[in-house]
């Protein structure tokens, strides 16, 4: 977005969020998968300013580590002691100069807000060379919010806190949302004039209205409609509530999308999350991190797939899966796990009840039932027989098994790796295989089955003379 003068960006996050009762500053707690601040600054980025500053504080190394992994961009500003909103801004004097224009603030516990509002707050100031422009929203319920007294005009004439205002003024509705941009100049030349002379001896940055108001410099009120947007957070139940209208914004951009939800309330998908269209999402399903779903594919009902990449046509049920690459028209689960380094090609089913971990699955293989395939390499038109292990860990290491194309492997197997099958082999149910199958052969390493002619009726007979003598009938 370009505007007609320059822009500064100033997030405030050095607070403790008291409320929060936590040790982690209040900005990283997670609204679905990302810290909350993520989605602020992620809007702001949107607005191409030429600088972006986070106001940091309580805990402000664990805030500045996030920022410097994930927003290298940003300039984080220390403040020692939260001595208010105020002081907080006024940090920035020793960054100002003179070719600053526009100075945007916002806070970090605000994470609906949308970049296409930003910039019209922006518009607002520039547009009408106004010392601030206000963000404000009317809320049914205004309490704890700095309450907006206008004058005849109806330019703003100051912002009055709850515990200073009269009854008269908390009557009033309309309050400030704690973003404005201000005319650099205007603000850098009026912030130390703000005292901390009020209930809780703090340096508001509202009172920097009333004193534009003084010196003749107008502020205008510009109203949000959509009070989603201007949610702050201070407490957990607020977290929750937000981290639902947010997951509603993900969930809704996907149906837009062409992705079938088939009940977005119980369907948590994170913000880094991209599906193709004709894919259908089933209830009770979480998808996170890095994940691509492309089209055409059913997932869930009970699906948990987190940073997996999930080809063309493939049905997930019930099914845990990790840092997987899936191929085309799978079949997965019911009671699946499927953990991290695992790739499988075309046509492959993976059943109930079957884990499969760091593992190559060629295409049109099938491990239907019960079994766990583990460091393994396995090739196409495969299929493993329930309840069949590979036994990779020897106590000391990880061994790999190989298995070649269309090799058959009968129920129970036990492969003990390092070990080879051969092409075309089959391995008789039951068996424990601690050496190569050359291709095309087959293995049986199980005991050899006796039979013993009547044997069942001679053990009967023991036993019923047996059980006499001991009950003495
Ligand atoms: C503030 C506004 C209030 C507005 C409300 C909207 C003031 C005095 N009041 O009140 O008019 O209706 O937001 O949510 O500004 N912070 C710092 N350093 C400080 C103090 C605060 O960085 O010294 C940060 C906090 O981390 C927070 C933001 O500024 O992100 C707002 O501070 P907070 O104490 O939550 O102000 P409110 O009482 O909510
Ligand atoms: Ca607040």
């Amino acid at each position: 977005m370009k505007f007609d003068k320059n822009l500064t960006i100033v997030i405030l996050a050095a607070g403790k969020g008291k409320r929060m009762v936590s040790s982690t500053p209040k900005v990283l707690h997670n609204i679905i998968d990302k810290p909350m601040i993520y989605y602020t600054l992620k809007e702001a980025a949107k607005l191409d300013a030429d600088n972006i500053f986070v106001i940091t504080g309580h805990n402000h190394e664990i805030l500045e580590k996030y920022l410097s992994d994930n927003f290298p961009e940003v300039i984080p500003v220390y403040q020692e002691k939260q001595m208010g909103t105020g002081h907080a801004v006024s940090l920035l004097k020793n960054f100002s100069n003179k070719k600053w224009e526009s100075v945007l603030v916002l806070t970090g516990d605000c994470p609906l807000i949308k970049s296409e509002t930003l910039a019209s707050v922006v518009t607002c100031q520039q547009d009408g060379n106004y010392a601030a422009c206000v963000a404000t929203a009317i809320l049914d319920n205004p309490y704890g919010y700095g309450r907006i007294i206008k004058n005849q005009d109806g330019q703003v004439k100051k912002i009055v806190e709850e515990s200073d205002a009269t009854s008269d003024e908390k009557s009033i509705r309309e309050i400030n949302t704690s973003i404005y941009c201000f005319d650099s100049n205007a603000l850098f030349d009026n912030i130390s004039f703000i005292n901390s002379d009020n209930f809780q001896k703090e340096y508001y940055l509202t009172d920097i209205i009333e004193e534009f108001t003084k010196k003749n410099l107008k502020s205008l009120a510009f109203l949000i409609s959509d009070g989603d947007e201007v949610l702050g957070i201070n407490d957990r139940i607020q977290l929750s509530a937000v981290e639902k209208i947010m997951q509603k914004r993900i969930n809704e951009n996907l149906m837009a999308s062409g992705v079938t939800i088939t009940d977005p309330n119980s369907t948590f998908i994170g913000s880094d999350v991209f599906m193709e269209n004709d894919t259908i999402i089933e209830p009770f399903s979480f998808i996170k991190g890095k994940t691509v779903i492309k089209k055409g594919c059913t997932i869930g009902p009970f699906a948990q797939i987190f940073d997996c990449e999930i080809d063309v046509g493939t049905t997930i049920n019930s099914a845990v899966i990790k840092n997987a690459l899936i191929g085309k028209n799978n079949n997965i689960g019911p009671y699946t796990y499927i953990r991290p380094g695992t790739v499988t090609s075309e046509n492959v089913k993976i059943g109930g009840f079957c884990e499969v971990k760091k593992s190559i699955i060629g295409s049109n293989s099938k491990i239907p039932h019960l079994s766990y395939i583990g460091d393994a390499e396995m090739g196409s038109n495969i299929n493993i027989g329930a309840s069949s292990v590979t036994c990779n860990y020897d106590g000391y290491r990880k061994n790999k098994t190989v298995i070649g194309d269309d090799v058959f492997i009968g129920s129970d197997t036990m492969l003990v790796p390092p070990v080879h099958i051969g092409k075309g082999a089959l391995i008789a149910a039951g068996s424990v295989i601690t050496e190569d199958v050359p291709e095309n052969s087959m293995a049986l390493a199980r005991s050899k089955q006796v039979n013993l002619p009547d044997g069942a009726v001679k053990y009967r007979k023991k036993k019923e003379v047996q059980n006499k003598k001991e009950l003495k009938i």
